[in-house]
Order: C-alpha cells, then structure tokens, then sequence
C-alpha cells in the first residue's frame, strides 16, 4: 500500500487544532499557517524537494510538544513553556524521514541574540528552527488587520534580536507578494499549505 505522508501530516494538522479546542476553546490554525510561512520562508534559501518535506513535517508539528497542557492557558501562554520544546523534540524524533535532523524543534524559540530558552545564538540555531521561529511569531501577532504596517513592523524589529538579518531579508521578500497575505486567511490557509507543499511528494511503501 502506497502511504502519502504530506495527506498524513495535513491530517495531523487536524488533530492538532482538536486538541486546541480541548485546550484553548478556539481552533486558531495555528500549526496551519505556521507551515504555510515557513515554506515560503523556505523558498528564499532554495531547498531541495526532501528538505522542504522535512520542513513541512517540522512546522506542521512544532508544537506537538504543547498538547499537554491545561486547559485555559492562551497560546502564547502555551509558547513560553521551555517544556514545549523538550517533549516536542523527543515526540518528533520517532517520525520517520526526518530523524538525521537534530534539535529542530528544541531549538524553534531560541533568539539569535542568545537569549532564548537554551542560550543558542546565531548559527548555532539551525536554519530550520530560525525559519520556524519566524513563522510562529509572524503567526501569533497575526489578526487578520487590514493594515498590516503594525505586524510587519513588530516582525522587522526583532532583527539581530529574535532574527537574523538574512532571516528578515528573506520575511521581507515573502510579504511582497498580495497572494502571501490572502492565503493567510482562514478559508484559504489549508489549500494554500497544500499548494506550497506541493513539491513535496514524499510518499512511501508500507
Ligand atoms: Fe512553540
Ligand atoms: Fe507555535
């Protein structure tokens, strides 16, 4: 039997805005809209078909480490527990695929500027956890504002903070395209994570 694993991370997608209801009361699409920018995030540092399959995975279930939180705490709330990124990293590592990468998803809150939950700086952060920090802050201060002067401001000025000065350039790059902040929206952001992915046909035998 042929096994589609991008069908099955989108799915997985689902499990995590159920569990946001048990935990949150509210679906935000937040592992959603986190993987749609990191993938477009990822085009601006021209990966290969399988590193955007890992990315994908990465971002889809970042974090997977939160859904065993309390109910009632708010996702930012949720965010700022090192916990999250502990459990998530050892959740992760059983997935298959992407088991040579290491430190993704422990690493998706740290700052290049050292202070994080673990004290990396710079490039001791991997690329993929710098791209994903940058989706998830982008997407927790995003509220569907018209404007959008306000959002992209709190994003461009965390540069040599939150974000490295080629990770800003790349967010700069991304936010130019009008078709970027449509897909944003609720009613687009599945079908707009199924596109980006699109190159990633990662499927296997089982
Ligand atoms: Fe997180
Ligand atoms: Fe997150």
């Amino acid at each position: 039997m042929q096994f589609n694993l991008k069908q099955f991370l989108i799915s997985i997608s689902f499990v995590l805005d159920y569990i946001e209801i048990d935990i949150l009361d509210d679906i935000t699409n937040h592992s959603k809209r986190v993987a749609y920018i990191a993938l477009k995030l990822g085009e601006m540092f021209n990966l290969t078909e399988k590193e955007q399959f890992s990315l994908l995975a990465f971002s889809i279930m970042h974090d997977i480490g939160g859904v065993e939180n309390k109910k009632g705490v708010s996702k930012s709330e949720l965010e700022k527990a090192k916990s999250h990124c502990v459990i998530g990293e050892k959740t992760i590592n059983k997935f298959p695929l992407i088991s040579e990468y290491e430190n993704i998803i422990l690493y998706h809150h740290e700052n290049v500027d050292g202070s994080g939950f673990f004290n990396k700086k710079g490039n001791e952060i991997p690329l993929f956890s710098q791209i994903i920090s940058l989706a998830d802050f982008f997407e927790l201060n995003y509220d569907g504002d018209p404007d959008r002067s306000v959002l992209v401001s709190q994003v461009s000025e965390q540069i040599d903070i939150r974000f490295s000065k080629r990770m800003i350039n790349a967010f700069r790059q991304i936010i130019k395209q009008e078709n970027f902040w449509l897909n944003l929206e609720d009613i687009f952001i599945l079908d707009a994570v199924k596109e980006e992915s699109g190159v990633c046909q990662e499927s296997c035998r089982i």
